[in-house]
C-alpha cells in the first residue's frame, strides 16, 4: 500500500486485526472467478490500492473521528442516541436547507440524521432517488459535493452523524456502467445479469418473491439495446449489479469510501438481503450476501472505523440477526439493522388490539452482539410489508393469509376501522403485501370527529413510539410525525410519483404545523410535546441502552405488553395497553418475573417509580392506548426495601 508514514502504523495494526477475515471472504466469494492465484492476489492488491487511496485522501477531522470511535466501539448505542429520517428536498429544499434545521432536530435530541438518497438518480422515475445515476455527484437540484461536505461538517459540530443511503443491490439503466452495456461493452455487459431467452429467468422465478408485483411484475426485464432479459429486482429502470463479478464489487467498495470521505458517518445499505443470487432459492439471505457485508466491514474497520453500515433487509425476524454478524463465531457484518418485524407487529397489536404476534417476535429476537443496535422505528418513507411476520403469525393463526390480510384492510379503512391509509401493491383486496399512510393517519387522526378522538389517535402513536424507545435499539422519527402529521394525496397527480402509494406518506416539511406544535390544545402539541417528555426520561434511562438485557413479563391481559430493560441496573419496565379499553395489571406479579426481586407480595409495589417519581399503586390501571413506564428503584438481588 502507498500510504504517508504517519497513516502506516495505525492502518497497519488495524490492517493485521482484519485481513485474515477480508481474505478469507474474498477468496470464498471470489477465488473461482480467476485462472489462477497469481490474478486472485492482483485483484485483492487492486482493492488494497483503493483503500490505501481512501485512507490517504480520509480528511484528518473524520480520522481524529475514526480515532475516537474506535475507542469507543459502543458509540452509538447508548440511551441518549436518537434518529430522524427525511427526504431532503421536502424536509428543507436542498442540502444547504438542511442546514438551517439544524436546531429542529438539536430541539428534539436527534444524533443521527438519515436523509433519503441524495445523489444524482436518472431524470423522471426514479423511486424516490433509489435508482442511482452517479455515486459521486450530488442531485443538482439538492445542491453539490461541496454542499454535501459543508453539511456533514455543520452536523458534525452539533453532534449529528449524516446517514445516507448507499444503493448497492442495483444502479440505474442510466448509470454510466449501464450505459456501456447497452452500447455493447463487454465488460460492463456482465456488471449486470443478463439473459439471452426466458429459459434461466423462468427457473428462477419459480422460487423468487416480487417487491412490486402490482406496478413492476416479475424480475427481469427485456432491454431492447441488450437484446436481453437484465435482473431487475425492484423498478424494471434498477438494474441489478453482479457481485459475482469482483470488478463490481471493487467499483461498489471505492464508492462507498469516496462517499465516506465527504462526511458520511453511516451508510444504510439497501436491500441488501438481494445481493446474491442462487437458483432454486428466493435469492435472499445467501451466504454470500452476509459474506460481501462483511468484507466492506473489514474494510471500513481498517480504513475509517468510524463509519456504521446499516442493514436494510426486510425479512422475517429469524433472518434478521444474521446481518448484525455472530459473536460466538467471531464475525462482525452490520452495525445497525432495521428491525422490520418488530415495527409491523406492532402495528398488527394496533390493529387487532392484542400483543400476542409482537410478544413472538420479541421472543424471536435474540440478544444483540457486542457494539451492535437495532434501529427500531414505527413508519419510514416504505410501506409496512405484512409478509415478513409469516413465520409468527402462522404459529398463532390457522389461516395466516386470512389474518395478516385482516390487518392490511383494516389499516385501508374498511369496517369499523378508524384507520385511514391504503394497501400497497395488492391486486387482490384480499392479498396481503403492504400498508402505506402516515403513522397519525393509521392512528386515526385523520378520521377524528371530536377532540377525545383526536388525543385517542396521538395516544396510539405515542404507544408505538414509546416501545420504538425503549426495545433496545437506536429508535428513529420519521419527519412529520413529530407533529402528527397527516397523508398527502399530492401525489396522485405528480407523473413521476403516482403510481406508486408509498408517496401517500411522504409528504413535505409543514412549517404551519411545527408553528402549532409550539402552542397546547391541538393534536400536533399532543404529539410533539409527548414525544418530548419520553425522550427525556429516555435520555435518562441507562438501562434503554441499545445492549441492556430485555425479558418479556407475563400479564394477566392480551392487550398488554410489558416487558423490563437493564436488569444490571435497577430494572425498567415498559408497559403499554394496545387497546380501547383500561387495563390493569398487578406489580407485584410483574416484579416475580424479575430475578433480583423477591415475591414478597403486594409490598414491592412501593419499590416502583414512574421516571418522574410518582410512586404507582400495586394494581395499576392502564388507561386505553397507554403506556406506563416505571424502575424499579429498590429491587436488588438482597432484597426488598
Ligand atoms: C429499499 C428502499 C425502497 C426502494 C428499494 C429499491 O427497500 O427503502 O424505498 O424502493 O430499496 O431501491
Amino acid at each position: 500500500m502507498q500510504l504517508a508514514p504517519a497513516l502506516r502504523t495505525t492502518a497497519e495494526l488495524r490492517f493485521t486485526q482484519h485481513a485474515p477475515t477480508l481474505i478469507t471472504r474474498l477468496s470464498q466469494l471470489y477465488a473461482t472467478r480467476f485462472a489462477d492465484d497469481v490474478q486472485l492476489k492482483n485483484w485483492c492488491l487492486q482493492l488494497m490500492q483503493v483503500m490505501a487511496d481512501a485512507l490517504q485522501a480520509r480528511p484528518a477531522g473524520l480520522q481524529a473521528l475514526d480515532q475516537q470511535r474506535s475507542q469507543q466501539p459502543d458509540w452509538f448505542t447508548r440511551e441518549d442516541r436518537l434518529g430522524y429520517c427525511a427526504y431532503t428536498d421536502r424536509f428543507a429544499g436542498t442540502l444547504q436547507g438542511v442546514i438551517q434545521r439544524i436546531p429542529h432536530l438539536q430541539q428534539l435530541g436527534v444524533t443521527y440524521l438519515h436523509l433519503l438518497p441524495f445523489l444524482k438518480a436518472r431524470a423522471g422515475e426514479n423511486d424516490g432517488g433509489f435508482a442511482v445515476s452517479d455515486f459521486n455527484q450530488v442531485e443538482a437540484t439538492l445542491g453539490s459535493m461541496q454542499d454535501l461536505e459543508q453539511l456533514t461538517q455543520a452536523l458534525r459540530e452539533s453532534g449529528i452523524s449524516l446517514c445516507s443511503d448507499f444503493i448497492l443491490n442495483h444502479v440505474a439503466d442510466d448509470h454510466p456502467w449501464a450505459i456501456a452495456a447497452r452500447a455493447g461493452d463487454a465488460k460492463y455487459r456482465d456488471y449486470f445479469y443478463h439473459y439471452p431467452d426466458r429459459t434461466v429467468p423462468d427457473q428462477f422465478e419459480a422460487t423468487l418473491g416480487q417487491v412490486f408485483p402490482q406496478v413492476a411484475p416479475g424480475n427481469f426485464s427485456y432491454i431492447d439495446a441488450l437484446q436481453s432479459w437484465v435482473w431487475t429486482t425492484f423498478y424494471p429502470y434498477q438494474w441489478d449489479l453482479n457481485y459475482s463479478n469482483p470488478a463490481v464489487f471493487l467499483d461498489m467498495t471505492a464508492a462507498m469510501l469516496q462517499l465516506a470521505n465527504r462526511g458520511i458517518e453511516v451508510f444504510r445499505l439497501d436491500s441488501t438481503a438481494f445481493l446474491w443470487k442462487r437458483p432454486g432459492t428466493t435469492c435472499m439471505n445467501q451466504p454470500e450476501a452476509h459474506w460481501i457485508l462483511q468484507c466492506l466491514r473489514c474494510i471500513t474497520e481498517i480504513t475509517m472505523p468510524g463509519v456504521l453500515l446499516k442493514a436494510e433487509a426486510i425479512v422475517a425476524t429469524r433472518d434478521l440477526p444474521a446481518y448484525l454478524g455472530d459473536a460466538q463465531r467471531g464475525v462482525q457484518e452490520c452495525h445497525l439493522a432495521y428491525h422490520s418485524s418488530l415495527m409491523a407487529a406492532a402495528w398488527v397489536a394496533v390493529a387487532e388490539q392484542d400483543t400476542s404476534l409482537i410478544s413472538a417476535v420479541i421472543a424471536g429476537t435474540p440478544q444483540l452482539p457486542p457494539n451492535t443496535s437495532w434501529l427500531s422505528y414505527v413508519r419510514c418513507h416504505d410501506d409496512i410489508g405484512w409478509n415478513v411476520l409469516r413465520p409468527e403469525a402462522s404459529l398463532q393463526a390457522t389461516d395466516v393469509e386470512q389474518r395478516l390480510s385482516a390487518v392490511s384492510q383494516f389499516f385501508a379503512g374498511q369496517g369499523d376501522s378508524f384507520a385511514s391509509g391504503a394497501s400497497f401493491q395488492a391486486s387482490d383486496p384480499a392479498a396481503v403485501h403492504g400498508t402505506v399512510g402516515m403513522a397519525a393517519a393509521l392512528c386515526g387522526l385523520s378520521r377524528a370527529t371530536d377532540a377525545e378522538q383526536s388525543r385517542t389517535a396521538v395516544q396510539r402513536q405515542l404507544l408505538l413510539y414509546g416501545l420504538s424507545f425503549c426495545f433496545g435499539g437506536m429508535p428513529l422519527i420519521y419527519m412529520g410525525d413529530e407533529f402528527a402529521q397527516e397523508n398527502n394525496e399530492d401525489y396522485r397527480s405528480v407523473a413521476a410519483h403516482q403510481y406508486d402509494a408509498r408517496w401517500l406518506h411522504r409528504p413535505q416539511w409543514n412549517e404551519a404545523l411545527a408553528t402549532r406544535s409550539q402552542t397546547a390544545g391541538n393534536a400536533a402539541h399532543l404529539c410533539s410535546s409527548g414525544l418530548q417528555r419520553l425522550l427525556q426520561w429516555r435520555r435518562k434511562l441507562p438501562q434503554l441502552q441499545a445492549q441492556a438485557a430485555r425479558r418479556l413479563l407475563h400479564t394477566n391481559s392480551s392487550s398488554l405488553l410489558a416487558f423490563s430493560r437493564g436488569e444490571a441496573h435497577a430494572p425498567f419496565v415498559f408497559i403499554g395497553n394496545f387497546s380501547d379499553q383500561p387495563q390493569t395489571v398487578t406489580l407485584s406479579v410483574l416484579a416475580q418475573q424479575l430475578p433480583s426481586a423477591q415475591p414478597s407480595g403486594s409490598a414491592i409495589s412501593g419499590c416502583w417509580k414512574t421516571p418522574d417519581g410518582a410512586v404507582p399503586p400495586d394494581i395499576l390501571l392502564i388507561p386505553a392506548w397507554s403506556q406506563c413506564w416505571l424502575i424499579a428503584s429498590n429491587l436488588s438481588a438482597t432484597g426488598v426495601n
